[in-house]
């Protein structure tokens, strides 16, 4: 299954042109604060699932005789922060690679984005994979994964298929060390046969950015310190029963992380609230479903969406009754998904 897990570099090079897939991921123990803004190193480890579903795919050509970086998101011109974010990207790639070309980027999305759903994760992990190719910068799986984390701290994990843990890495260190310190890896787990329902209670953009979110709880939240240390806690339970492939275990560690990150949220000043009535509504369901005896259990992001991990036999079970607590919203069935990858010439 190694060759799952890691994104390739051959063969989707094709004369400064390279195009690559990437899945979202989502946090079990969640990655909420960094350390070093500038270079995405976060306050703690984290520990996600790559997904099956929603792929982003970019393809990044070179074009020498263009002034600027042109993005193209969907079929129209990206402008603003998104653009100003790839943009920023590319020059870090152009940076390493030591090339000056700028390049056309056409990236194309099947998750809405902004609302909480990881676009952002699998929206760099493409983006590091196809620029690093584009701009023949050669790097293995774990070179990808440092690089991704500088476009979106989550999308160093999607370089990963399966489980992955990223390390918060050592923010002490000078900038070199300390950016080569932190990257995700894949995570030994038993078969677990998991599945993640997604109940999209609102697919629109959210109010505050993670990014904004996570610097005022970090600065102002009493919570945020006792979180952090707790989730290191939470991270050593998790590794634990990902290995006995005790999938209840996981989905119990997995909610209480993530409900004590928007505790966090709801004690800074001002609050950051994500969750909506809505949300509510489908984690009582959860609660439910455990009382008639379904090992379901929520996690929640930076947007009021619900993911519900359970044994992949009582997806459907969930599903129906995350629907009927939330009805007319869509809800999604996800297994875990491969890492990042270029795509070959007959793939496009
Ligand atoms: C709540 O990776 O989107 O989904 O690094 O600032 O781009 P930036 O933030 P981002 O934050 C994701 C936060 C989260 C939890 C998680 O995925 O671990």
């Amino acid at each position: 299954m190694r060759s799952e897990q890691q994104a390739t570099l051959e063969p989707g090079l094709r004369a400064g042109t390279a195009t690559a897939v990437a899945q979202p991921n989502i946090a079990l123990i969640k990655y909420w604060g960094k350390s070093d803004e500038k270079l995405f190193l976060p306050r703690t480890d984290s520990l996600s699932m790559t997904l099956d579903i929603f792929p982003t795919t970019t393809r990044v050509r070179l074009a020498p005789e263009a002034a600027r970086d042109t993005v193209t998101f969907n079929g129209e011109a990206a402008t603003g922060e998104a653009e100003r974010r790839i943009t920023a990207f590319l020059e870090l790639v152009r940076e390493r690679s030591g090339r000056t070309e700028r390049a056309d980027v056409d990236t194309r999305n099947t998750v809405p984005t902004g609302a909480g759903l990881a676009s952002s994760a699998s929206g760099f992990a493409a983006l590091a994979v196809a620029a690093a190719a584009a701009y023949g910068l050669e790097l293995d799986a774990t070179g990808l994964s440092r690089l991704a984390r500088r476009g979106s701290g989550s999308a160093s994990r999607s370089i990963f298929g399966g489980f992955a843990v990223w390390h918060a890495g050592r923010a002490d260190a000078g900038p070199e060390e300390a950016d080569l310190s932190s990257y995700a890896e894949p995570v030994p787990a038993a078969d677990l046969d998991p599945a993640l329902v997604i109940a999209v209670v609102n697919a629109g953009p959210k109010e505050v950015s993670s990014r904004v979110a996570m610097r005022r709880t970090m600065d102002t939240s009493p919570l945020f310190e006792p979180w952090a240390v707790s989730s290191g806690a939470d991270l050593a339970d998790m590794r634990v029963a990902l290995e006995r492939g005790d999938l209840a275990a996981v989905g119990e560690i997995a909610e209480r992380n993530a409900l004590g990150m928007h505790a966090t949220m709801l004690a800074a000043r001002p609050a950051v609230r994500y969750m909506s009535p809505a949300s509510l509504t489908v984690l009582d369901s959860v609660l439910q479903l455990r009382r008639d005896g379904v090992a379901a259990y929520a996690t929640m992001d930076a947007g009021p969406n619900v993911k519900v991990l359970c044994p992949r036999a009582d997806a459907e079970r969930v599903a129906e009754a995350v629907r009927a607590a939330a009805p007319g919203r869509a809800v999604h069935i996800a297994g875990p998904g491969r890492g990042a990858r270029l795509l070959d010439e007959d793939e496009r």
